[in-house]
């Protein structure tokens, strides 16, 4: 039978699941039940699993014949959001909701775990199932790799659901499609003194803002024009009176740029232009910088692959050509080990109320959309292990 076919017999199943996930979110790092369940779920098909980077899981098919193996990623947190819909599956838990759709996810991922597991005597290869917590604090992805999820793997695939995008499309689109998003923190320290006699003092407040100034040179001056990167300070603290020279000043930020390239260069230049705008006004300054989650960079083959993929399982008037967007996915950690490719499917519908954007509290999805899903990360699997 084909993928298309046999995916009918989860349609329901994959609703059910995503019903009840959505019922029960649990934040990053803390899906303990939703793991246990997705455990149980797995258990029940036969499929052998463990439970990975504390509240993830992998699952295991090994198909009857030799070959490569797949390893296919749905993320499983929810976000801290009250829900304001009304609908009959609304979250049971307070001040948490599935407004990203990983409820999703991770049924489409065991729908797909049913699929393979009935089509195993003709799988050439293995599929890992790999069910990850935390990606909304970055944390997740980074945790199953040092746990050995990526162990043998040669290609990589998963899927985000999203309330801008129709509903009956899926995008698609090789290279960087999404932005990394790391963190910093600057601390100035100058020496504090009286107001009016500021030449026997070191300004932090003037040191901050100068060096909030000199860092935007960075997207200007530094890097290729060719190339996007932003470097915003959203917070500077310092100072505690109108007439006293702050003797220290902290700035948090965030950078965000689409090549590897880039992104590895940035400390390296912001602490040349940090520590020498520190010395120009006497003071000195240190630099705190952490790699959160690099970009998304979908390799070509691997898209191609998923565009026929998807007009296997739908048709070609479905396949849609992904947008370069400024936001983060802790997909690229996989990405940036092994070639795959991220798919962006479309969920929104109007008739049926699921056009708002993800994180907002009215977020909801086209079920309809579930079995596309779960039939994608199947024949895309399958595709994947039947290329010699
Ligand atoms: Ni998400």
């Amino acid at each position: 039978m084909e993928i298309k076919e046999l995916s009918q017999k989860y349609k329901q199943y994959v609703i059910d699941m995503r019903r009840e996930f959505h019922m029960h979110p649990e934040l990053s790092m803390q899906e303990k039940r939703t793991a246990g369940r997705i455990m149980e779920e797995l258990t029940k098909m036969g499929i052998p699993c463990v439970p990975m980077a504390g509240t993830g899981v992998l699952g295991i098919i090994k198909g009857s014949h030799e070959g490569k193996t797949i390893a296919l990623r749905a993320d499983i947190d929810a976000l801290e959001i009250t829900e304001k819909n009304d609908v009959p599956y609304k979250s049971q838990v307070d001040g948490v909701m599935h407004a990203c759709g990983h409820d999703a996810h991770a049924a489409m991922l065991l729908g797909a775990a049913g699929i393979l597991n009935d089509m195993k005597d003709e799988l050439k290869g293995t599929v890992k199932l790999m069910f990850q917590p935390g990606e909304e604090v970055a944390k997740g992805a980074k945790k199953m790799i040092e746990e050995g999820a990526l162990d043998g793997v040669d290609e990589v695939f998963g899927m985000h659901v999203m309330g801008n995008i129709p509903t009956g499309r899926i995008a698609i689109g090789a290279g960087a499609r999404m932005a990394s998003a790391d963190v910093f923190k600057i601390t100035v320290k100058g020496k504090g003194g009286h107001g009016s006699m500021p030449h026997l003092a070191v300004d932090a407040v003037l040191t901050a803002s100068a060096i909030v100034m000199n860092l935007q040179s960075i997207a200007s001056r530094e890097v290729s024009p060719m190339d996007t990167v932003v470097v915003s300070v959203g917070k500077l603290v310092s100072g505690t009176r109108f007439n006293i020279i702050a003797d220290e000043a902290v700035m948090e930020g965030t950078t965000r740029c689409f090549s590897y390239e880039v992104r590895d260069k940035l400390p390296e230049m912001m602490k040349r232009i940090i520590k020498s705008t520190a010395e120009t006004y006497r003071a000195e300054a240190e630099l705190e910088y952490n790699f959160l989650t690099a970009p998304t960079i979908n390799h070509e083959v691997s898209t191609e692959r998923a565009r026929k993929s998807i007009e296997k399982i739908m048709s070609a008037d479905a396949v849609m050509e992904l947008p370069k967007v400024a936001g983060s996915e802790d997909f690229s950690e996989y990405l940036e080990k092994v070639p795959g490719t991220f798919a962006i499917v479309g969920t929104a519908n109007e008739a049926k109320n699921t056009c708002f954007t993800n994180h907002h509290p009215q977020f909801d999805i086209d079920e309809d959309m579930l079995e596309k899903g779960a039939a994608l990360h199947a024949q895309y699997a399958v595709d994947f292990l039947n290329e010699q």
